[in-house]
């Protein structure tokens, strides 16, 4: 499913699980997790955002930091794990976590092109930052906005009008590109031209809107938002 988009001056990212791979905190430390690892990793993530929707609607916002922190406890208690240095040291990977392999080549093609690029993520300041800068691709991001500014985690709309108060474009002059197909309904549900980078060959989500476009991996976005 493509369509091209029009008249595209901002791309606008989400982090986690499209930029960089979330799997890669698990993987760092496979030698202690061993057979429990990928198991563990899918646990945490899957709390993670859990708690992020369900804090939202609780009106109990605590940055993405904590509720990583309880994720990783819940899965860890979960598969029977209780080693305190481990869980330190998964923590410090979730800021050293590896971008997939075409990110760099892809945010240099848009940056050289003159495109307006942004991430805008549910992790907080001090989670973004290091791993942007751990990346190497700090170059090619004009904005890195969190949702720390609004104090409530996507899909709220408030959320996606951060990025167009930033970046002074408004909502249909943004391509928005992310794996998680939630946050990318969520994103077209507010009006960006949505990319699904569906990394995972997952299922469309059944929720009220679609995105414009879905792909295998982030090499496809320049052609679509007109950089050769
Ligand atoms: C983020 C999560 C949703 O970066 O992956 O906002």
């Amino acid at each position: 499913m493509i369509n091209n988009f029009s008249n595209i001056k901002a791309c606008v990212f989400d982090a986690y699980g499209t930029l960089f791979d979330v799997h890669s905190a698990a993987a760092q430390h496979s030698h202690k997790l061993g057979k429990l690892e990928q198991s563990v990793s899918e646990m945490w993530r899957s709390k993670q955002l859990q708690y992020t929707w369900l804090r939202s609607l609780m009106n109990a916002y605590d940055e993405f930091w904590t509720i990583t922190g309880d994720a990783l406890d819940y899965a860890l208690a979960s598969h029977g794990v209780e080693d305190d240095e481990l869980r330190k040291n998964m923590m410090n990977a979730y800021l050293q976590l590896s971008c997939f392999e075409e990110v760099p080549r892809v945010l240099k093609a848009l940056k050289d092109s003159g495109m307006k690029t942004a991430i805008l993520s549910n992790g907080s300041p001090n989670m973004l930052d290091p791993v942007v800068a751990n990346s190497g691709v700090a170059s090619c991001i004009d904005a890195c906005i969190s949702v720390d500014e609004v104090k409530i985690f996507k899909p709220a709309a408030i959320v996606y009008q951060l990025a167009c108060d930033r970046l002074g474009v408004s909502a249909n002059e943004v391509s928005f590109q992310s794996s998680n197909c939630w946050d990318a309904i969520g994103a077209a549900h507010f009006g960006f031209q949505v990319v699904w980078c569906n990394r995972y060959g997952q299922q469309l989500d059944r929720l009220p809107a679609r995105p414009q476009a879905e792909v295998k991996d982030l090499d496809a976005l320049p052609p679509l938002v007109g950089v050769a």
